[in-house]
């Protein structure tokens, strides 16, 4: 089952952001009226305006994170690029989702993400992360990466899931789910920058930790870093 059907969410339509309850606020997203209640994330807003906004680090059954960087948007008025999930809608706003501009950042990003992501399960994967790469018309990256995560080991000691670290973006979207979904909090970002990683308990194994095999992790993932192994026959491999 899944976990838009576990929390009553039965559009198929991920708005991003959970939510929310009271007084209507009304804006335009490009140009286009559209009202929600306060305290709406523009995300949100873009998404009941049918105008979808590329985006990892956000789902709409958990509270956002803003750390992808891939959901900027332009706000008449407003200097830079902020991200759509992490701002709230005020009245009279006006939002620009799509311009060259916000084409250049998303692209950089994805081509980051990309430069860090193993190469034969690019083409023809299936996960959030090739959606955007599609959605944003990346197929390669420029960069010559000195260092990847490409050689860490996966950890399959779970019976029904497996972690493969080569895919993991650190979205933290898998330890929201189990502290806001399962309320378990066995897994944590550990290290800074380059050298952050999902943990489960101590840093150790899935299936020792807290874990209680409950599924929001995977359920969640947008890259297939966790994954359920009764999708791949026999040994996994990437590629
Ligand atoms: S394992 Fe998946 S959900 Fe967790 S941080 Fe990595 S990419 Fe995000
Ligand atoms: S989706 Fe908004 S920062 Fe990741």
């Amino acid at each position: 089952m899944l976990w838009s059907e576990l929390r009553d969410l039965k559009d198929e339509i991920d708005y991003g952001t959970p939510p929310r309850a009271g007084p209507v606020v009304t804006l335009t997203i490009d140009g286009q009226s559209v009202s929600v209640p306060q305290g709406s994330s523009v995300m949100f807003a873009a998404a009941q305006a049918r105008q979808s906004i590329p985006k990892l680090c956000a789902t709409d059954t958990l509270e956002a994170w803003g750390s992808c960087r891939l959901c900027l948007v332009e706000i008449e008025g407003r200097s830079g690029f902020p991200a759509s999930c992490t701002t709230i809608v005020s009245e009279g706003m006006a939002v620009r989702t799509q311009s060259e501009k916000l084409q250049q950042l998303r692209k950089g990003v994805l081509e980051l993400y990309l430069s860090d992501f193993p190469a034969e399960d690019v083409e023809g994967g299936w996960s959030e992360f090739h959606e955007a790469l599609a959605q944003c018309g990346v197929t390669s990256h420029p960069y010559d990466a000195i260092e990847t995560h490409l050689d860490s080991d996966v950890d399959a000691s779970n019976p029904y899931f497996l972690f493969d670290p080569a895919k993991c973006i650190v979205c933290n979207r898998c330890v929201r789910a189990c502290e806001e979904i399962q309320g378990t909090f066995a897994l944590t970002v550990q290290g800074r920058g380059f050298d952050s990683k999902i943990a489960a308990g101590m840093d150790e194994p899935f299936f020792e930790s807290e874990c209680v095999s409950c599924g929001a992790c995977v359920q969640t993932c947008p890259t297939q870093a966790l994954v359920e192994k009764s999708l791949f026959e026999g040994e996994y491999s990437r590629g």
